[in-house]
């Protein structure tokens, strides 16, 4: 058998993979996950409309699986996610009368929505955090808050539902929810896509700073990585770990995986056969230098998840068939299709 992952970077970070609950039943990549790696986070199951589909109606069934799979197991849990502006049920943004709240405009009236969307976040927030306290190690308590762009009005803040009714406060609220009933050496982050790249790093970065003078318990920051073989470089993914690390917070690596392609990905290979051997290189090459990084880095890097197994389950391959008229396949991780090791498992294990 190949050596564990995990284990290979033991003195450095985590490795953790995203799972939907059905990979947990006895499955190959069930054995997959007990071998590699120390942590696991829901690919799904434990956002907003999963866990509360109703107001007030939790269904915490499919999280409670991968709750104990990790118990039996001795693996960290990453809370993914408790606030997203994406799969999240309607009710949060709507009124007593049924009416959307962005769109009110009378100020008294939007007051007394705020206070009713803040009061609602408090609710989720403290009732997950309470369940799974013994459980979670770090917790995603807001997911992609800034715009890819320029944002509301400027700000780099995403323009979502909950930021048109609450303004940043919902942020606030939801960490310091998370704070009240985590447990002690549980972390909290706040987590985002394309975190190397301005201006959405610098509006992140504004951001944070800004909460943390105002008290609020952030932890660290997430950075998804779903990158590709040649973007961003690695000297934008080490600044943007540095520049996180100087305000003294952790980073954790949350959601990586390699695409094959560029943006869009087109045209993508039809069917793995089809993939080049050179290209399946050039990713090792990538992996390998990412995992030097990453090494390098730490002390400032407490976690690396992979966004899923092996290449046989990716939402980069419901990607590459949306930009490719239905056909198209991607090929992001360490284990190809069949769960054998790729190139790039021995390049991370070994740096050769
Ligand atoms: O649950 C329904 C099922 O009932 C239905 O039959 C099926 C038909 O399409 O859809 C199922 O829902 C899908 C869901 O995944 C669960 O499988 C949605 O269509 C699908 O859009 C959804 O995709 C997920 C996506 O987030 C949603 O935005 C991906 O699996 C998941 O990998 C992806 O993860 C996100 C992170 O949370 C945040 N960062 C980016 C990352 C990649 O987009």
């Amino acid at each position: 058998e190949v050596p564990q992952l995990d284990q290979r970077y033991k003195k450095s970070f985590n490795i953790g993979a995203a799972v939907e609950p059905y990979q947990l039943e006895g499955t190959t990549d069930t054995a997959v996950l007990k071998r590699h790696f120390n942590s696991i986070v829901a690919e799904n199951a434990m956002k907003p409309m999963y866990i509360q589909p109703s107001e007030g109606e939790f269904n915490f069934e499919q999280a409670d699986k991968i709750m104990k799979f990790a118990k039996e197991n001795n693996m960290d849990v990453r809370y993914h996610t408790l606030i997203w502006h994406s799969q999240v049920p309607n009710w949060f943004f709507l009124d007593k009368e049924g009416k959307q709240m962005a769109n009110e405009t009378d100020p008294a009236k939007r007051e007394a929505n705020k206070e009713l969307l803040l009061k609602r976040v408090e609710n989720h927030v403290a009732t997950i955090v309470q369940r799974y306290s013994d459980v979670v190690t770090s917790w995603d308590v807001v997911n992609e808050v800034i715009d890819d762009g320029p944002g509301a009005n400027g700000t780099g803040l995403r323009d979502s539902n909950w930021y048109k009714i609450a303004g940043t406060d919902y942020i606030k609220i939801a960490f310091e929810t998370a704070k009240k009933y985590a447990g002690p050496d549980a972390k909290l982050y706040i987590n985002d896509y394309n975190t190397e790249v301005s201006p959405k790093r610098d509006h992140l970065y504004n951001l944070v700073k800004d909460l943390l003078d105002q008290g609020v318990p952030i932890d660290g920051v997430g950075h998804q990585a779903h990158i590709q073989i040649g973007w961003p470089s690695l000297q934008e993914i080490e600044d943007s770990i540095n520049m996180f690390a100087s305000l003294g917070l952790d980073n954790q690596i949350t959601e990586l995986d390699v695409s094959l392609y560029g943006w869009p990905p087109k045209p993508a290979f039809q069917t793995y056969d089809l993939i080049p051997r050179e290209r399946i290189l050039d990713q090792a090459t990538r992996y390998d230098d990412l995992f030097k990084l990453y090494e390098k880095l730490d002390d400032k890097i407490s976690s690396v998840t992979f966004w899923g197994i092996a290449d046989n389950h990716t939402w980069l391959n419901d990607r590459a068939e949306q930009y490719n008229d239905g056909i198209g396949v991607d090929a992001p991780f360490v284990f190809d299709t069949d769960y054998n090791v790729k190139p790039s498992y021995w390049e991370i294990i070994d740096h050769k």
